[in-house]
C-alpha cells in the first residue's frame, strides 16, 4: 500500500462541516495527523494501558489551529471578506497569517507583548501579518479585536468564529476513524477552552450518527498560574512558562464546562514544573518533541495517574480495564516544540564547547573501541 492523498480536512469531511458543495476550499492540506503509540508514557500509566499522542504539531503551520483556520478563511472567502483578524497566543496569528497568504487576504494579529514563542512570531510575520505587540496579555488583545470586527469589516478568526471549531472537531473524526472506536479518556490542554469543546462536539458528532458507540471522557488541563475554570474566577493576571495558555478568561469557559459535565470529565490544572517534567519526558523517552503547553496533556494524565485515578474510576466501568480490555488513552499535543526554542533550550543540558579535536570530544563521553 503506497500513501494516500489527502486533501486537507475540507476535502476529507466536507459532508461534516457547514460549507457547501462547490465552495474551494483554502487549505494547506492540514490534518491527518499520526496518532503516534506512546509506549513510555504507557508505562508510567500501569499496567493494561494503551496511550497516543495525536501529534497536532505535525499540521502545516505546526499546531491544531489549522484545522479551525482552513474552515474559518475559506467561509470568511466565501462570504466575501478580504481581511481576517485575531487574538493570539502566537499559534493562531501563525496559523491566521498563513491561510491568509493563501487566500490572498491581509491579516491583523494582536499578541500579548514579550510573551509569545519566538517561532511563532517569525511565522506571523513571514507571512505577512501586520503584528501588533500590545501591553496587555491574551484577554485584552481579544478585547481589542472583539471591538474592532464588531465596528469594522474584517472577519474574526479567534475560536468564537462558530466556523474554527467545526473545523477543530474533526481532530476527534480521526482519532475515531483510526482507533475504529473513542478512547476511553481524551486529555488535552486547556487555554481559551476551544478546543476542548470543539473534540467533544466531533466524539457527539460521529456517536449521534451511530459511527461510535460510546464517548470518551473529557479530562482537560490548564496552566497552574493560568486556571480560571478550576478556580471558579477570571485570573487578572495569568502566569505560565507555557505562553500558548496564558489565559484568564477563556472565550469557551460554559462550553468547556459542558463538555467536561456531560463527559464525566475533569477541567484540573498542573503546574508548571509537572509540565516540564512532561516536555522532557515526551521529548527524551518518546521521540516527541512539542511546546510546553502541549504537554499539559500529558503532566495531566501522568498526575491523575500517580494519584491512582485510573484504579479508581476505572476499574468497574463498562467493558474496560476489568473485563481484560485495555484502558484506551489519547492525548492531544497541540503544537511542535521548534515553535518555541527558548523553553526547549532553557530545559535542555547546554552544548559542549571543545576544540576540534576527537580527543577534546573522547573527554566526555565513553564509547567502547572497535
Ligand atoms: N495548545 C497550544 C499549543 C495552543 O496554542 C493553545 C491555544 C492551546 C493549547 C489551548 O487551546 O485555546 O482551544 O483551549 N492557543 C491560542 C492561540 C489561544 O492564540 O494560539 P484552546
Amino acid at each position: 500500500m503506497g500513501a494516500a492523498r489527502w486533501d486537507g480536512i475540507i476535502a476529507a469531511y466536507r459532508e461534516f462541516l457547514p460549507i457547501r458543495p462547490d465552495t474551494p476550499a483554502v487549505t494547506l492540506n492540514e490534518g491527518n495527523t499520526p496518532l503516534i503509540p506512546a509506549p513510555a508514557v504507557a508505562r508510567e500509566v500501569g499496567p493494561n494501558v494503551e496511550v497516543f499522542l495525536k501529534f497536532e504539531g505535525l499540521n502545516p503551520t505546526g499546531s491544531f489551529k489549522d484545522r479551525g483556520m482552513t474552515m474559518a478563511v475559506t467561509k470568511a472567502v466565501e462570504e466575501g471578506s478580504n481581511a481576517v483578524m485575531c487574538a493570539s497566543t502566537g499559534n493562531t496569528s501563525a496559523s491566521a497569517a498563513a491561510y491568509a497568504a493563501r487566500a490572498g487576504m491581509s491579516c491583523i494579529v494582536i499578541i500579548p507583548d514579550g510573551n509569545i514563542a519566538l517561532g511563532k512570531l517569525a511565522q506571523a510575520l513571514m507571512h505577512g501579518a501586520k503584528v501588533f505587540a500590545v501591553a496587555g496579555n491574551f484577554d485584552d488583545a481579544l478585547r481589542i479585536v472583539r471591538e474592532v470586527t464588531a465596528q469594522f469589516k474584517i472577519t474574526l478568526v479567534n475560536s468564537i468564529n462558530p466556523y474554527r471549531l467545526q473545523g477543530q472537531k474533526t481532530g476527534a473524526f480521526e482519532i475515531c476513524d483510526v482507533l475504529g472506536d473513542v478512547p476511553d479518556y481524551h486529555f488535552i490542554p486547556v487555554g481559551n477552552a476551544g478546543n476542548i469543546t470543539a473534540y467533544w462536539m466531533g466524539y457527539k458528532e460521529y456517536h449521534s450518527m451511530g459511527l461510535v458507540q460510546r464517548l470518551p471522557k473529557m479530562m482537560g488541563f490548564q496552566a497552574e498560574g493560568a486556571a480560571p475554570i478550576v478556580r471558579g474566577h477570571v485570573v487578572e493576571k495569568p502566569e505560565t512558562l507555557a505562553t500558548a495558555i496564558r489565559i484568564g478568561n477563556p472565550a469557551s469557559w460554559k462550553l468547556a464546562e459542558a463538555a467536561r459535565d456531560e463527559s464525566g470529565g475533569v477541567i484540573d490544572m498542573v503546574s508548571d514544573e509537572e509540565i516540564v517534567a512532561a516536555y522532557q519526558f515526551l521529548a527524551q523517552q518518546e521521540g516527541v518533541f512539542c511546546e510546553p503547553a502541549s504537554a499539559a496533556s500529558v503532566a495531566g494524565l501522568l498526575k491523575y495517574a500517580r494519584a491512582g485515578y485510573f484504579s479508581k474510576h476505572h476499574a468497574t466501568s463498562v467493558g474496560g480495564y476489568a473485563s481484560g480490555a485495555k484502558l484506551r488513552i489519547v492525548c492531544v499535543l497541540t503544537g511542535h516544540g521548534l515553535k518555541d526554542p527558548k523553553n526547549a533550550i532553557e530545559f535542555s543540558p547546554k552544548p559542549i564547547s571543545v576544540p576540534a579535536t576527537v580527543d577534546a570530544i573522547l573527554e566526555h563521553v565513553t564509547l567502547e573501541r572497535r
